[in-house]
């Protein structure tokens, strides 16, 4: 399966991250989490002080700014330099990110550099825009998705696991929230591909959902 893209696309606690890792590691592809790109540029832009209407500044910020990946399990991300990996991880970088990626400024110079490494082939990449703007002719296109509840009820774990003090209504609001930002946005906005396979994975496992995956890689290289 030489050159395969597979793109997993879908709102946030859909799974994304953790399938897509999944599936790269055991079809031996690389893995590039875009959504981590918005959150390190999203973490520059709040320590240098910028709002998150600030488009134009911040995307010009990110023409200048070195966002790299290492390999491991979180994923170690860094920012000019600077492991972030765990700094992009928490919810106010999350709104941030998802604030700044409404500006179409940012997005053209995040979708770029995706784009980049998508030409490179033998990458599994996911995010909200990457089978419909990132890798549209990608193999295999899925759209991962979950109810709001079960969604809130996985990052609610995922962020009390870290320690952190979350209250679960509120989380569940500020998702709600981020789908709207996500899905109404003018620029790339998160939308369910023609060609995308709709993965609901509400009473699904994560072994599952990679299983469908593998074998939507498997179908698509005989056709
Ligand atoms: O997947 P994530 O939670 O790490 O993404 C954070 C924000 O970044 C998300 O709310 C929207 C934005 N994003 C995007 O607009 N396009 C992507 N391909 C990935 C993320």
């Amino acid at each position: 399966m030489s050159n395969l893209v597979i793109a997993i696309d879908g709102p946030a606690g859909a799974g994304k991250s953790t399938v897509a890792k999944r599936v790269a590691r055991e079809l031996g592809l690389s893995f590039l989490d875009t959504g981590a790109m918005y959150r390190a540029l999203a973490l520059k832009a709040v320590r240098a002080g910028f709002q998150p209407n600030d488009g134009e500044l911040i995307g010009k910020m990110g023409e200048s700014t070195d966002i790299r990946f290492g390999t491991g399990d979180p994923q170690p991300v860094y920012l000019d330099g600077e492991d972030v990996t765990s700094l992009i991880r928490t919810p106010e970088i999350g709104e941030m990110a998802s604030a700044i990626s409404a500006h179409t400024p940012v997005r053209r110079v995040l979708a770029t550099r995706q784009q980049h490494i998508v030409a490179g082939g033998n990458v599994t990449l996911e995010g909200r825009d990457t089978t419909t703007v990132i890798a549209p002719n990608a193999q295999v296109k899925v759209f991962l998705t979950a109810s709001l509840e079960e969604r809130t009820r996985r990052r609610y774990e995922e962020l009390k696991a870290k320690g952190e003090n979350v209250d679960f209504a509120q989380l569940k609001e500020m998702i709600a929230e981020r789908d709207h930002r996500d899905s109404t946005r003018i620029d790339s906005p998160l939308r369910v591909a023609d060609d995308a396979t709709r993965i609901e994975t509400d009473d699904l496992s994560v072994d599952e959902v990679v299983a469908q995956i593998k074998a939507l890689a498997a179908q698509s290289a005989t056709i």
